[in-house]
């Protein structure tokens, strides 16, 4: 190869050839409902899957399926190893040299309940602060007030500012007495990126541990658990291209070994007697019961794919598209998108047209061909922070297109006629 073009960088954003070659490995952006083009714009609730994952677990199933860790058997050896390789892979994938640190789990929304009972519920006491934040999806919100409610702990929240990014004048007050800070990556509605290592030393230097809810970060950036310095993070595999029915908790291996079982049966135990057990190592004390075998192998093929396309060109992509996205949908008269500008957001944006309700716009929408997510979101208190019972949120992932952010705004403008709005 010519020494002068191996040493020319690649363009971060995918070229449109690669958009292209993305999308052929997509097999639902074939289908056309209502007869028109799949313009698939709610990657951030569930992204669709490539071939790649969708055959890899097709493979698993057709030919070395059996359960693991109990077989002594060779389709049972090899599933084991399948299961045991997607973990450390997903470990690299989120920089930590330990797999035995990510924990196999059915959803991001198990990893914090995870945590909020079988860390928080030994270490949270009267009186104690848990620190989060005002832009939070439920599952990062619920499984703290249960527990706050519960120990009588104390629920405090960063607020957002008018541009919905984290305010954080207060936070060394706001920190002040906290045994934990849990707050997201990235905001599911608003797009919003946090400053999660910034946000982590804070927290340490307060003496309080935190949770990072990933699921929005890890599909569609560059996520380091030992950069970031975090103690605990959750994220799930069916919004980066892998399967639904499993996600991971992370923690530090300290933390965890210390841990008691948040689940019990097969599986997470070391010696059973009829008066009592003792447990297994982690990762196999928190994977009570036959584990989701087919999905790990799944999110490992899922790991495959975003890496050989890398992070970083993913995250340039998506920039990219929500740079275009925003001046668009910018021009609209009468359309207020919510959230921070450019440089502190993704390509998850979640806007408001006149008086329109979210669900009517997504149904005007879906009849030509378009899915976006309407209503709160999973977040309730922020829609009510920012004063509309809903908005439609359409968030763009790798096989997105700059024509699709057209028939976006196209859909828009007939819905507006439709409702007669300037
Ligand atoms: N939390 C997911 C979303 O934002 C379901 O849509």
């Amino acid at each position: 190869m010519n020494a002068a073009v191996a040493r020319t960088p690649a363009p971060l954003s995918f070229s449109p050839a690669e958009v292209e070659q993305i999308r052929k490995d997509f097999p639902i952006l074939q289908e056309r409902p209502h007869g028109k083009p799949l313009v698939f714009l709610d990657s951030a609730a569930s992204s669709q899957k490539p071939v790649q994952v969708i055959e890899a677990m097709d493979d698993y199933y057709r030919r070395y399926h059996a359960n693991i860790h109990r077989g002594i058997y060779h389709i049972s050896e090899l599933a084991t190893e399948a299961y045991e390789e997607a973990r450390a892979k997903t470990a690299r994938f989120i920089g930590t040299p330990c797999a035995a640190e990510c924990i196999f789990v059915r959803n991001a929304t198990e990893a914090l309940n995870l945590i909020a009972y079988a860390w928080g519920r030994h270490h949270i006491n009267a009186g104690d602060v848990i620190l989060t934040t005002e832009m939070e999806h439920h599952s990062n919100l619920v499984p703290w007030q249960i527990l706050a409610q519960e120990k009588q702990a104390v629920l405090r929240f960063v607020p957002i500012t008018s541009d919905g990014r984290l305010d954080l004048t207060k936070l060394d007050d706001l920190l002040d007495g906290a045994k934990l800070f849990a707050f997201t990556a990235v905001s599911n509605t608003l797009g919003t990126i946090n400053p999660v290592q910034h946000l982590c030393a804070r927290a340490r230097s307060a003496g309080a541990v935190t949770v990072v809810d990933a699921c929005q970060a890890v599909p569609r950036m560059p996520v380091d658990v030992t950069q970031w310095q975090c103690d605990f993070m959750a994220f799930s595999s069916h919004k980066m291209l892998g399967p639904t029915g499993i996600g991971v908790l992370w923690g530090r291996k300290e933390l965890l070994d210390a841990m008691p079982p948040f689940l019990a049966g097969g599986g997470m135990i070391n010696v059973v007697k009829y008066d009592s057990s003792t447990y297994a190592d982690v990762p196999a004390r928190f994977e009570a019961g036959t584990p989701a075998i087919a999905e790990a192998v799944g999110l490992g093929a899922a790991v495959d794919y975003l890496e050989a396309l890398g992070m970083v060109r993913i995250h340039a992509s998506e920039l990219e598209l929500a740079r275009v996205a925003l001046q668009k949908l910018g021009a609209v008269k009468n359309l207020v998108i919510y959230g921070p500008g450019i440089d502190h957001r993704t390509g998850v944006i979640s806007l408001t047209v006149g008086d329109i309700h979210a669900h009517d716009l997504a149904s005007i929408l879906d009849r030509e061909g378009i899915c976006v997510r309407a209503g709160h979101h999973c977040n309730q208190p922020l829609m009510e922070k920012l004063g509309v019972p809903a908005t439609t949120r359409a968030s763009f992932y790798i096989y997105n297109t700059p024509a699709e952010i057209d028939a976006l705004v196209a859909g828009i403008e007939t819905a507006k006629r439709i409702f007669k709005i300037a």
